[in-house]
C-alpha cells in the first residue's frame, strides 16, 4: 500500500502501459498525468486543473494488459447523482483523495503524503518520533475489535459520510475520522436491501465489486468473534499474496481444524471439503472466499464474508457460487446433487431442492 499514488516526473517508471503506442481509448499523453494511481489491478491517471485534479478517461486494466475506457456511469455509485457526467468535471479531492492519501486537508487541498503512510492506520506520530512510547502513538492491535476493524475499513469500504454535502461538496471518503475515534459518527455502511442487486451488492448481501472487505466481514462470525484483518494480513508487507501472515491454508489452519472448536465439523480436513489432499478445491478460500467480487472487466477479487454461498443461491438470486465459478462445465443442479451426498453439511443449508 506504500506505492499506490506517484508522479512520473520522480518516478517516470510508474506508468505499466507504453504511451508510445497509439491507442484510440488514450487521448491524453505523458504531460497531461500528474499522478499515477495503482499498481496492481488497475492503473489509472489524474491532471491537475487550478488546485484539483481530475481522473484522465483511460485506465489500464494490469492482468489483461489492455486499455479500458474509465468513466463511472450515472446512476451506478451513488456520488455521480451530484457530479457532471465527464470524468474530467469529477475533482478526485471528494471523490478519491481521502483514501490514498495521509491527513487530506478538505480547505487547502494538501496532503502530508500521498499513500497510505504510517499516520493514517497510528494516528499523529510526531511526539512518537521525538520521544518513542506506547503512550504516544496508537497500535491497532490494542484498540477493541470495532475500532481495530475500523482502522482498515475507513478505506476497505463503501459506505457514505453521514453529513453530507461538507462545506457545498460530496465526498466519498470518512471525512473527520483518523484512528482513535469512531469511524460510526462519520460513515454509514452502503445500504443493502436483501433481494435487489445493486452497483455495491449481489441480492444476498455479499459485495458485488471492489474495495469491500469492510461490508463483507462485519457480517462474518469472526467479526464478531474478535478477528481482525490484521489477524490475517500484515500490512507492512509478507512474501505471500495480499500480504497476508501465512499462505492461505496454513493461516486458516492457526485457529480452524478438525480437532478446533471453531471447526469446521468433520474427522479430518478432506472429510470436510470432500476433495483430495492436494487439489484446489481442498483449499478453505476456494469455497469460503470465492473470487467474485469485480473490480475490473473480468478480474475479480474475494468475497470477505467466509459465508459458503450454496449453488441453489445462484439459481435464485443470481450469486456466482464457488462449486461452479471452479468447476466451470458443471451446471449448478449438478453441484446441489453432489452436495446432497455431502455427509457433514446439512442439506437444508446448502442443497434443499
Ligand atoms: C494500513 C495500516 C498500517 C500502516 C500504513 C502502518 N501500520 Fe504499523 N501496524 C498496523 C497494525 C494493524 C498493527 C498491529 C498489528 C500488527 O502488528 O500487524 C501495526 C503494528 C505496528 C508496530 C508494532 C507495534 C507493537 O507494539 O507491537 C510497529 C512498530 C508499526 N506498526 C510501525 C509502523 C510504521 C513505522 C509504519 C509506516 C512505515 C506503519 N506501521 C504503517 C497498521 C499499519
Ligand atoms: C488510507 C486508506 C487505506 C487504509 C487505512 C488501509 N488500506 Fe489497504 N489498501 C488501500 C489501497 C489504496 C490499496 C491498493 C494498494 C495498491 O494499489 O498498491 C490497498 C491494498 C490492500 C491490500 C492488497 C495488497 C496486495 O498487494 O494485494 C490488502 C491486503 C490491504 N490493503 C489490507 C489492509 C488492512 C488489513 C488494513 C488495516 C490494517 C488496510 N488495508 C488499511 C487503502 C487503505
Ligand atoms: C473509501 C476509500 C476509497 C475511495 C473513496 C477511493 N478508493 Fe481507490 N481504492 C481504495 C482501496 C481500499 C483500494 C484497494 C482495495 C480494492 O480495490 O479492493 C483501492 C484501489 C484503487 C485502485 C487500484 C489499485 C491497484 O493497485 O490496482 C485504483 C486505480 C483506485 N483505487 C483509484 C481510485 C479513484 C480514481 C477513486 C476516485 C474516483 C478512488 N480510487 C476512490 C479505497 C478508495
Ligand atoms: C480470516 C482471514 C482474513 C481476514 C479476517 C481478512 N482477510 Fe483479506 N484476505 C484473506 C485471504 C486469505 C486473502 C487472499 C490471499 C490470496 O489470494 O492469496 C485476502 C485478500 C484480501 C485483499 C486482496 C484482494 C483479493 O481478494 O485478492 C484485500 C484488499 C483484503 N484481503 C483486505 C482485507 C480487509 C480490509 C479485511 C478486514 C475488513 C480483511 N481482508 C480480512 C484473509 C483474510
Ligand atoms: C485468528 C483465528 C482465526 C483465523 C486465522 C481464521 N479463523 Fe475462521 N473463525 C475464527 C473464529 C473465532 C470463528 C467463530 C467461531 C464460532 O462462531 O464459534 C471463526 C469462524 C469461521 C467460519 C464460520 C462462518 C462465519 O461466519 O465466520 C468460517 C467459514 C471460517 N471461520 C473460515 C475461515 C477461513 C477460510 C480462514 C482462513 C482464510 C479462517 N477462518 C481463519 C477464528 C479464525
Ligand atoms: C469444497 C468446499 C469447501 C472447502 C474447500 C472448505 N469448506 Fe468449510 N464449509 C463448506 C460448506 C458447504 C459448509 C457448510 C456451510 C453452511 O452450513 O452454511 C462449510 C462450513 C464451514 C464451517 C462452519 C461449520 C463448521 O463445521 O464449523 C467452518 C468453520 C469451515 N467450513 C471452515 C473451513 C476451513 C478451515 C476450511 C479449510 C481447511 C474449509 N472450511 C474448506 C465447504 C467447504
Ligand atoms: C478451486 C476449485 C474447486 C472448487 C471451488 C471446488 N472444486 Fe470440486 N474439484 C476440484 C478439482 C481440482 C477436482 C479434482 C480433484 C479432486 O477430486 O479433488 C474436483 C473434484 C470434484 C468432484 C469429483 C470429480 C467429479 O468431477 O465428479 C466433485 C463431485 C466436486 N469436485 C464437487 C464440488 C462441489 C460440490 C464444490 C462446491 C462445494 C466444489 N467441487 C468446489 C476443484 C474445485
Amino acid at each position: 500500500m506504500a506505492n499506490v499514488v506517484r508522479d512520473p516526473r520522480t518516478h517516470p517508471d510508474a506508468i505499466i502501459p507504453d504511451l508510445s503506442k497509439s491507442d484510440p481509448l488514450v487521448t491524453f499523453t505523458l504531460s497531461d498525468i500528474a499522478l499515477v494511481y495503482g499498481t496492481k489491478w488497475k492503473q489509472r491517471y489524474f491532471t491537475k486543473k487550478g488546485d484539483d485534479y481530475y481522473p484522465l478517461p483511460a485506465q489500464w486494466d494490469v492482468r489483461n494488459a489492455v486499455w479500458r475506457a474509465y468513466h463511472v456511469a450515472p446512476g451506478s455509485d451513488w456520488w455521480t447523482a451530484f457530479y457532471p457526467t465527464d470524468n474530467m468535471d469529477r475533482p478526485t479531492g471528494p471523490l478519491c483523495d481521502g483514501c490514498h492519501s495521509v491527513n487530506y486537508n478538505i480547505q487547502t487541498k494538501t496532503v502530508t503524503e500521498w499513500n497510505v503512510g504510517c499516520e493514517k492506520c497510528h494516528g499523529p506520530g510526531a511526539a512518537h518520533a521525538r520521544r518513542p512510547s506506547r503512550e504516544n502513538i496508537i497500535n491497532p492491535a490494542r484498540l477493541d475489535f470495532v475500532q481495530a476493524n475500523d482502522v482498515c475499513i475507513q478505506c476497505h469500504s463503501q459506505g457514505q459520510p453521514l453529513r453530507n454535502p461538507i462545506e457545498g461538496k460530496y465526498y466519498d471518503w470518512p471525512v473527520g475520522f483518523v484512528v482513535g475515534k469512531h469511524l460510526y459518527d462519520f460513515w454509514k455502511l452502503e445500504n443493502h436491501k436483501i433481494g435487489e442487486q445493486s452497483f455495491t451488492h449481489f441480492a444476498d448481501g455479499t459485495a458485488h465489486k471492489n474495495r469491500m472487505q469492510g461490508n463483507d466481514f462485519v457480517n462474518s462470525q469472526m467479526y464478531t468473534h474478535g478477528v481482525t484483518c490484521f489477524s490475517c494480513h500484515d500490512v507492512h508487507g509478507t512474501e505471500n499474496g495480499a500480504d497476508v501472515i501465512k499462505p492461505a491454508n496454513v493461516l486458516c489452519l492457526e485457529c480452524h481444524g478438525p480437532k478446533s472448536p471453531l471447526g469446521p465439523h468433520a474427522p479430518t480436513i478432506e472429510a470436510h471439503t470432500h476433495h483430495v489432499s492436494g487439489s484446489a478445491g481442498n483449499e478453505c478460500i476456494a469455497c469460503h472466499m470465492p473470487v467474485i467480487e469485480q473490480t475490473i472487466a473480468n478480474v475479480n477479487v474475494r468475497a470477505h464474508t467466509f459465508r459458503f454461498v450454496p449453488p441453489a443461491t445462484t439459481d435464485a438470486l443470481k450469486v456466482p457460487n464457488a462449486c461452479t465459478e471452479c468447476h466451470k462445465d458443471k451446471t449448478t443442479k449438478w453441484a446441489n446433487d453432489a452436495l446432497r451426498a455431502w455427509a457433514n453439511v446439512s442439506p437444508w443449508r446448502v442443497a434443499n431442492e
